[in-house]
C-alpha cells in the first residue's frame, strides 16, 4: 500500500475506472500534488497509453508560417502590440518547401500554425491546404490558425484539412478575461471549438500550465472541460514569460505540474493525442522525455525555415530555434529511443476508444 491519503487513492481509482469527477474532486487532486501521487498517476497513465499506442510516439511537423497577429493576448510574445517583434510571413512556396523537406524526413502530418494574420484569407488558406493534400495524399493537415468563422472552418475542412488545434486557454471565463483584451471573447472561443467538432475535424483544445491567475479551481474546470468536450487532442505546456509582455516577471509553470496534468488527462481520456510540447522542453532539458513518461504520446518537431524560427518566439528562450529540420527530427528520435520509445512515420490518427 502507498502513503497517499485515502481520498487521493479513492480519486485515482475513480479516474482509473473512467468515472467522472466533480470540480471539487479535480481541485482536490491538484491541491494535493505530491511526488508520490505524481509517480503513481504516471505509472497508470503510461500503462493506459501503451494499451492504445504501444511504445509509438507520433510526430507532427510544425510549420510556423506567420507571426503576424491581430490579437493582443497578454501572455504571448507575438502579440500585436509587441513592436520589438520582427514580423514575417512565409509564402505559399516556402510552406510547400517545408512540407517537401518534412515528407523526405518521414513526416506524415503537417501542422500549419500562425498568428491571426488577415493575409491568409479563406481563398489563400484553402489553396494551400488543397495543394498540400494533392501533393501528399497520404499526409494529414492540421491547422492552428486561431478563431475564424464557421464558414471559414467549413471551407478549410472541404479543402482537406483533417485536424484543428485551438487551445481554449482556460475554461474559466473570468480567468480568460484576465489573460485577454476585452475584444476577445471566451464564449466565442469555446463556440469555435464546438463548431470545429461539428464539422468533423479531429479537434485539439488545451491550456498553459501556471498561467498568471491560474488556480486549482480554474484547472479543475479545464479538466472537467476535457472530460465533457472529449477532444481528440489536448495541447498543454507550461506558461513561460516573455520579456515584451506585462507578465515578464511572472513565475513560469513547472515541469512537475505539467507532467501531473498530462497523466490525469491521459486517465480522463485514455486514447487522447497528447503532445509533450516544446515549452516543456524549454523549461527543462529533459522536459519532453518526462512528458512522454507521464503519458504523452506526440512530439512536434519544428519544420519552419531556420531563418524565421527565432522570430516565432511566443516565450523567452524557446528551444530548437537554431537547428535544421533534419537535426530536430533526429534529436527527437534519439531522445525517444533513450527512454524506450520509438517515433513512427504514419499519420498518427486518433484511435477511437469505445
Ligand atoms: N493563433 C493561434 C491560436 O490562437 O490558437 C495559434 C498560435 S498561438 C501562439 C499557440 C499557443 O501558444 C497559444 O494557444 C498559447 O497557449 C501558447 N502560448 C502563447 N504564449 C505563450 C507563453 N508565453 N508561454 C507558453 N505558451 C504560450
Ligand atoms: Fe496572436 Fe499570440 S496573440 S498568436
Amino acid at each position: 500500500m502507498n502513503n497517499l491519503a485515502p481520498t487521493m487513492n479513492m480519486l485515482i481509482e475513480k479516474l482509473e475506472s473512467h468515472h467522472s469527477l466533480s470540480l471539487s474532486q479535480y481541485a482536490f487532486l491538484i491541491r494535493h500534488y505530491s511526488e508520490e501521487a505524481a509517480l503513481l498517476l504516471a505509472e497508470k497513465a503510461v500503462a493506459l497509453r501503451k494499451r492504445f499506442y504501444g511504445n509509438a510516439v507520433y510526430v507532427r511537423g510544425l510549420i510556423e508560417f506567420s507571426n503576424i497577429c491581430k490579437n493582443d493576448c497578454f501572455y504571448c510574445g507575438i502579440r500585436k502590440s509587441n513592436s520589438n517583434c520582427q514580423r514575417y510571413r512565409l509564402s505559399e512556396e516556402d510552406i510547400m518547401a517545408c512540407c517537401h523537406e518534412g515528407y523526405e524526413l518521414g513526416f506524415r502530418t503537417f501542422v500549419l500554425q500562425g498568428g491571426e494574420d488577415g493575409y491568409f484569407t479563406d481563398e489563400i488558406m484553402c489553396r494551400i491546404v488543397s495543394r498540400i493534400k494533392n501533393t501528399y495524399p497520404d499526409c494529414a493537415v492540421t491547422l492552428s490558425l486561431g478563431e475564424r468563422s464557421y464558414e471559414s472552418y467549413k471551407a478549410l475542412r472541404s479543402a482537406g484539412a483533417d485536424r484543428y488545434l485551438l487551445r481554449h486557454e482556460t475554461a474559466d471565463q473570468a480567468h480568460y478575461e484576465s489573460l485577454h483584451p476585452k475584444e476577445m471573447s471566451f464564449s466565442h472561443r469555446m463556440n469555435c471549438l464546438k463548431q470545429l467538432k461539428e464539422l468533423g475535424y479531429q479537434v485539439g483544445c488545451g491550456f498553459m500550465v501556471g498561467s498568471p491567475g491560474q488556480t486549482p479551481q480554474t484547472l479543475a474546470k479545464d479538466l472537467k472541460f476535457v472530460e465533457t468536450f472529449r477532444p481528440h487532442m489536448c495541447g498543454i505546456g507550461p506558461f513561460i514569460p516573455h520579456q515584451e509582455t506585462i507578465y515578464r516577471d511572472a513565475a513560469p509553470g513547472t515541469v512537475e505540474m505539467t507532467c501531473y496534468l498530462l497523466s490525469i488527462i491521459r486517465l480522463i481520456s485514455p486514447s487522447i493525442l497528447l503532445p509533450a510540447t516544446t515549452a516543456l522542453g524549454t523549461i527543462h532539458p529533459l522536459g519532453r522525455e518526462k512528458g512522454i513518461l507521464s503519458g504523452a504520446n506526440v512530439v512536434m518537431p519544428n519544420l519552419s525555415p531556420v531563418s524565421v524560427r527565432k522570430k516565432y518566439e511566443l516565450y523567452d528562450n524557446k528551444i530548437c530555434t537554431g537547428d535544421e529540420s533534419a537535426q530536430c527530427r533526429q534529436c527527437l528520435a534519439r531522445r525517444m529511443e533513450s527512454i524506450g520509445y520509438e517515433i513512427v512515420t504514419h499519420r498518427g490518427d486518433y484511435i477511437k476508444q469505445d
